[in-house]
């Protein structure tokens, strides 16, 4: 097929370890979205800090450090650079302008989700988020899209990679837990500045936009009721040993009467048996409840440039649908 419609341009903000990989993907798939979007779609340009670095597989060409001017141009964003700000000031343009937008920015979408929605649908745009959430796993979709005619009653899991390698270590090889908070670090589990995952951050984020898809109610960062694992001592592993469980970070969200959604991230002790239980190193689990559909179960890579990539790379196709 030779598609007659002008391409639809693309601005890829950020070429990390995610924007890397759907740089890469978007060449090597290229012919493929174009069948299944009529029109080809072209990469306008890749928004870096530094554009003398050397990035395999880009075309140096279309590196810029204007990801203002870019953005500008495109008809799909694609935000990957991470971080607050200017992130949150790039996306609020495009999506003032009527843009199609794709983020995989868990902290902004939990910060300020509501408010860019509304401005999507103000002007026409579209704000899809779907990485932000355990990365590869298709668990907005589920709770938002799938279930849209069944009752959620509750969610629960284990969303942070990080922190679960560091427990697993803990538990499976007998790793001091400080030891395995240090090895977790060198071995690039962890932030250079690991306190979002230790300190329950980045669960809290996921749990919010979670509770978000699932009730449609306005939910916040600050109704979350956050524990992180920093707290926890050889002599908590020692004793979920002793009675034959283990502990994860587990972050839940329940319907409740009086205060909508009960959103909460926690240390849990779980039996061996629970599923929960079961998930090793950086694999995320999420469980949903829903009335008609009972427990569904969504489990996978939670993190990494190749699987995060893959849900980017949805969202552009259905952004791309609606340009
Ligand atoms: N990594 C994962 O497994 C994962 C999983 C799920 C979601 N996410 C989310 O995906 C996003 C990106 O993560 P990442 O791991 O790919 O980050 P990363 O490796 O740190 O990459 C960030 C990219 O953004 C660019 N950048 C940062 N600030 C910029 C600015 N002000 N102007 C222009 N470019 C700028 C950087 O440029 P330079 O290359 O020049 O430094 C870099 O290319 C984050 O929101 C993260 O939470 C990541």
């Amino acid at each position: 097929m030779v598609p007659s419609l002008p391409p639809l341009r693309l601005a890829l903000l950020g070429a990390g370890t995610v924007g890397s990989a759907v740089a890469h993907r978007l060449h090597e798939r290229r012919q493929r979205y174009a069948d299944a979007l009529g029109r080809p779609l072209e990469l306008a340009g890749v928004a870096v800090r530094d554009t003398g670095r050397d990035r395999p597989g880009i075309d140096p060409a279309l590196l810029t450090s204007d990801a203002a001017a870019l953005a500008a141009r495109a008809d799909v964003v694609v935000e990957v650079m991470g971080g607050l700000e200017p992130a949150g000031e790039l996306i609020g343009s495009a999506l003032r302008r009527g843009a199609q937008v794709v983020t995989a920015n868990k902290q902004l979408i939990a910060r300020r989700g509501p408010e860019l929605e509304a401005l999507a649908a103000q002007a026409g745009g579209g704000l899809h988020y779907e990485a932000a959430v355990m990365a590869a796993v298709p668990v907005l979709a589920v709770v938002r899209e799938a279930l849209a005619g069944d009752e959620v009653l509750g969610i629960r899991g284990v969303v942070n990679g990080s922190t679960n390698y560091v427990l697993d270590l803990v538990a499976r090889e007998g790793v001091p837990f400080a030891d395995a908070v240090r090895q977790a670090g060198e071995l690039g589990y962890l932030e250079a500045d690991p306190t979002e995952d230790l300190e329950g951050l980045d669960a809290a984020a996921k749990i919010v936009i979670l509770a978000r898809a699932a009730w449609g109610l306005p939910v916040a960062l600050e109704d979350v009721a956050v524990t992180g694992i920093s707290g926890l001592t050889d002599a908590d592993f020692a004793g979920a040993a002793g009675r034959d469980e283990v502990l994860k970070l587990v972050a839940t969200a329940t319907r409740d009467d009086q205060r909508g959604v009960r959103v909460e991230v926690a240390p849990r002790s779980l039996p061996l048996q629970d599923p929960l239980a079961q998930v090793r190193g950086g694999t995320n689990i999420l469980e949903v409840d829903a009335v008609s559909a009972g427990p569904l179960r969504l489990v996978g890579a939670g993190a990494g440039g190749e699987e995060t990539a893959s849900a980017v790379l949805g969202d552009v196709l259905r952004a791309a649908r609606r340009c």
